[in-house]
């Protein structure tokens, strides 16, 4: 019966081990590549928000706005300390030298987008709500924390 135990206790750690290993397996270049496509996704969501929300089509407007929420925080992990160079990354160093104020503006863009949600629709100029609420964060970040390109 012991015995029984002891095989079963070495097989749990040895998937939970196998389990953590893949879990971490993420190569610096997958996470590179991995926050540009993030990036990119979210610059497309953006032009589709501000199209959607110029016809008045509020509710597909609003669950874009959502993702491009998500994906902000998703974004937050996506800077650990061995992604600072190598694969095209216009990350600037200056991120890790300040990575609080960077992840507050990351949590700020996200937050701005879960506000815009209830703001879109009674918004009298569209256009001017969408730059200060979503636009501004963009550019807000890029000047200080992404290479020029
Ligand atoms: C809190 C910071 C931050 C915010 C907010 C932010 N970005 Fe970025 N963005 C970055 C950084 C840093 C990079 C460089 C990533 C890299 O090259 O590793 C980047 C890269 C990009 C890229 C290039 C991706 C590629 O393929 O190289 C695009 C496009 C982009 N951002 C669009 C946007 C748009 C549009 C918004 C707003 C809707 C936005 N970003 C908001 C920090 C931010």
């Amino acid at each position: 019966m012991i015995q029984k135990i002891k095989i079963l206790k070495t097989i749990i750690i040895i998937f939970s081990l196998s389990f953590t290993f893949s879990a971490n397996a993420q190569t610096v270049e997958e996470i590179i590549k991995g926050r540009k496509a993030l990036f990119s996704k979210n610059y497309s969501t953006a032009k589709r928000v501000q199209a959607l929300a110029s016809k008045g089509e509020f509710d597909k407007a609003k669950s874009l706005m959502i993702k491009m929420s998500e994906n902000y925080k998703t974004l937050i992990e996506y800077f650990p300390d061995n992604s600072k160079e190598g694969f095209k990354t216009e990350a600037l160093p200056l991120i890790w030298e300040n990575k609080k104020e960077f992840n507050d503006l990351m949590k700020k863009s996200s937050d701005d987008m879960i506000k815009l949600t209830s703001l879109i629709e009674d918004s009298e100029d569209i256009r001017a709500t969408l730059t200060q609420m979503m636009w501004s964060n963009c550019k807000a970040c890029h000047s200080r924390f992404r290479a020029p390109h």
